[in-house]
């Protein structure tokens, strides 16, 4: 059995404090057999170089409420290169001076993650609150993982560690939803666990962190959470309907976070167990 462990973009930006989750990581591909699987963002970083070049980022509304990046040609370009160069094998070269075996792929490489250009955006335009559409984005919907790469790597025991970029039919660079990625990726290898780390300890209501949801609880509680996890709660949902048992939404910057939320002690798990 697999587990699926994405690493977020804000995590990621946090410096040296991140390195817990990387350490427990490779402490538990070194005395266990499991197999895991990485999956990174990189919001934070994209809009970083973004702003570098004197581009501003533009991240609006989708009509479906949901946080979106607007993805134009250079931004595409911009965020493989940030995501798939740069983050990616960092990454790689974090854990393989931990003496693991890293491969940074991104959905390009062997057609990791085949995917649909949107192209078409429909999002709520900032001044006007009307649905209008942005033409020629160049971010995707995941169609086909394939698995049999993942697999590949995992059976000669090398730690996969994947940057969400899409290729589109065309074999075009799309950009793609790290959280959504990992959700694809976990249901595809039917991993028993999905863990989403990020820089806050869990799902916050109120200042308060959900340590449980349910499959009716989930729904309702997605129009009170904002910005990027209300991404992750959709994300999260959607990996319970392709058949993942339990999400964990965690802090990675905490002393062992993988045993943290897996033990309740900290984060918020999502399952269709809690009803
Ligand atoms: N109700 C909430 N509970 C917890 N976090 C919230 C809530 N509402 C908004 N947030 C924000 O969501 C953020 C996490 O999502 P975000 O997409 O920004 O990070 P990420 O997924 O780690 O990065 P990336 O998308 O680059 O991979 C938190 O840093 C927090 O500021
Ligand atoms: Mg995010």
């Amino acid at each position: 059995m697999s587990i699926v462990i994405k690493l977020g973009g804000k995590l990621l930006s946090q410096g040296e404090m991140f390195n817990n989750v990387i350490i427990d990581i490779a402490n538990i591909i070194k005395k266990s057999n499991k197999k895991i699987v990485l999956v990174h963002g990189g919001g934070p970083q994209i809009n970083q170089m973004l702003e570098k070049i004197g581009k501003k980022p533009r991240i609006v509304k989708s009509a479906s409420g949901m946080e979106s990046r607007i993805t134009d040609r250079e931004t595409v370009e911009i965020a493989q290169m940030v995501m798939a160069g740069k983050l990616n094998k960092d990454l790689v070269a974090k854990f393989e001076s931990l003496q693991i075996k890293a491969v940074g792929l991104s959905g390009i490489d062997g057609s990791l993650i085949k995917s649909k250009r949107k192209n078409n955006l429909r999002i709520i335009d900032e001044k006007t609150g009307k649905k209008i559409a942005f033409h020629g984005d160049f971010s995707g919907n995941i169609e086909e993982i394939n698995s049999s790469l993942i697999d590949l790597l995992l059976s000669n025991n090398y730690l996969p560690i994947i940057a969400p970029i899409g290729i589109g039919h065309e074999f075009e660079p799309l950009n793609l939803d790290g959280d959504r990625t990992a959700g694809h990726i976990a249901s595809a290898l039917k991993a028993e666990t999905l863990f989403l780390f990020t820089d806050v300890p869990g799902i916050l209501i109120n200042g308060k962190i959900i340590d449980k949801l349910g499959k009716e609880e989930i729904e309702s509680i997605l129009p009170k959470v904002e910005g990027g996890m209300r991404k992750k709660v959709y994300a999260a949902n959607e990996a319970l309907k392709m058949g993942i048992k339990s999400v964990f939404i965690g802090s990675g910057l905490i002393e062992n976070p993988i045993s943290s939320v897996l033990d309740g002690r900290s984060g918020t798990e999502l399952s269709w167990k809690f009803v």
